[in-house]
């Protein structure tokens, strides 16, 4: 994907706001901004991505964000395809990113993470990594969740041994100067020598494949018997099980729940 300088800029409230942001927040948006301009093209047809307007303000994000539109009724039982379908959709940078990993022919379980890495980013703007590892780990391999949380900060820094570069877009982006908060420093020192990395690793190097426009739709149900054997659906369905993210699915399924 070709990201416009300028438009992207525009869109964060100009160059005064993006020299306020911190480093991880011009990430963050940045991501952001490419994974909402692949998706607009499918929701609001050819030549939307090169609008500036409805992007998503900076902030909180979608879940917190009230609205006045409402939301698509969710069955009773949600299922963790019924999100796809009813709330992170279109969702084609996970979609073409998990795809990347089967047509490559990574293990499944890094096609699971690769499908679900960026999913809390359409709900909530910081720390993406963080927040889509918890909401799933109830019901992933503790691997799954790993790989989930740790792609954030190991985005920031390359490895050869699996041809994943330092994206350069951060610098013509922001600036030769760019560099990683602290805490994401620490979080890739801390990963780098975990034996888990590869799972975090392999989600950097989908990643970087994920964000062509011309790329087919990908669907969700091609993944159907992936998540049958990597997900643990509650019968109850998400945020009816008690679990102790239950109430953050709740959220999802009704931000504007008064109580
Ligand atoms: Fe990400
Ligand atoms: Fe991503």
């Amino acid at each position: 994907m070709n990201v416009d300088r300028r438009k992207f800029i525009a869109s964060v409230g100009g160059s005064a706001a993006v020299a306020a942001m911190g480093h991880e927040d011009r990430a963050e948006a940045l991501e952001h901004y490419m994974t909402d301009q692949l998706d607009r093209k499918v929701e609001f047809g050819e030549g939307a991505q090169t609008s500036i307007e409805p992007q998503v303000p900076r902030g909180t994000g979608n879940l917190f964000r009230p609205t006045t539109s409402g939301f698509e009724p969710m069955p009773d039982k949600p299922t963790l395809i019924d999100f796809f379908e009813r709330r992170f959709a279109p969702a084609r940078h996970v979609l073409q990113s998990a795809n990347h990993a089967v047509q490559t022919g990574q293990p499944e379980r890094t096609v699971f993470a690769c499908l679900l890495h960026d999913v809390t980013q359409n709900l909530i703007k910081a720390d993406h990594g963080y927040w889509g590892a918890q909401l799933f780990a109830p019901y992933v391999d503790e691997r799954v969740a790993w790989g989930i949380k740790y792609h954030q900060a190991l985005r920031f820094f390359p490895d050869e041994s699996v041809g994943y570069a330092y994206p350069d877009m951060y610098n013509r982006i922001f600036g030769a100067d760019y560099e990683p908060d602290e805490y994401i420093k620490q979080a890739h020192e801390f990963a780098r020598n975990h034996r888990y990395y590869m799972e975090a690793r392999l989600v950097t190097v989908n990643d970087q494949y994920a964000f062509d426009e011309n790329q087919r739709e990908v669907k969700i149900e091609e993944f159907t018997d992936v998540i049958g054997r990597q997900f643990k659906q509650p019968r109850e369905g998400l945020g009816n099980d008690n679990s102790p993210v239950a109430h953050m699915w709740r959220s999802i399924i009704n931000p504007n729940r008064p109580l």
